[in-house]
């Protein structure tokens, strides 16, 4: 299968990720690519396919809304198959991932993601209590036209606190386990892909 990227493109967003735990690539995909997944989200959110994002359930419900208040849609390679190159170029990544970060990432799992005017995600790291098998977490940005003052930065804490501004066909890579980062209040509506390359421990699949 042919590559979006060279090997030699990949190693440097790559390098920047293992030096920094984070790195952003601006105009990240082909705009068909890109225009692809905005619609498909735009469509879904059309046909009230996005729910509520949940930390629990039940009687949690209330706090949850404090933590968060996006709706998301998980997407699904074998069921979304209008979003096949998209997850050709996830494999690729992966590969790059494995190859040149010494991973042994094998699975992963996305979401499509619209936060509301006035919903944010409060400081959190990628990583549960219960289940800590995300390693790096790739965002895209699916705003078409954002801008200062419209809200929703993504707020990176590390040694220095950073403000990374949605803008569209913006990607975000980081070390699910070392950033821990926020999404501010947004004051548009904001819309986004949000994923995560996950590691399989040997028997998590006997364990769960
Ligand atoms: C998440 C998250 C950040 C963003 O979904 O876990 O932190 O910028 N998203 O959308
Ligand atoms: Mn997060």
């Amino acid at each position: 299968m042919n590559q979006l990227f060279t090997d030699e493109q990949w190693l440097a967003w790559i390098d920047e990720l293992s030096d920094n735990d984070i790195v952003t690539i601006d105009n990240f995909l082909p705009t068909e690519l890109w225009q692809t997944l905005r619609d498909f989200l735009v469509q879904k959110d059309n046909e009230n396919d996005l729910k509520k994002a949940a930390l629990g359930t039940g009687g949690n419900k209330q706090i949850i809304e404090e933590i968060r208040g996006d709706y998301t849609f998980w997407i699904e390679e074998t069921r979304d198959t209008e979003l096949e190159r998209f997850f050709g170029l996830i494999h690729e990544l992966k590969t790059m991932l494995n190859r040149y970060c010494y991973l042994s990432l094998s699975g992963h799992e996305f979401h499509l993601a619209h936060y509301p005017v006035g919903s944010f995600y409060k400081r959190h790291l990628d990583q549960f209590n219960f289940r800590s098998n995300r390693m790096i977490t790739l965002i895209i940005y699916l705003n078409e036209d954002w801008k200062e003052g419209n809200g929703g930065e993504l707020k990176v804490y590390q040694e220095n606190e950073k403000l990374i501004a949605p803008l569209k066909n913006r990607c975000v890579l980081f070390k699910s386990a070392d950033v821990p980062h926020e999404v501010l209040k947004t004051h548009t509506s904001r819309y986004s892909l949000t994923g995560w390359f996950l590691y399989q421990p040997p028997g998590i699949g006997f364990l769960s």
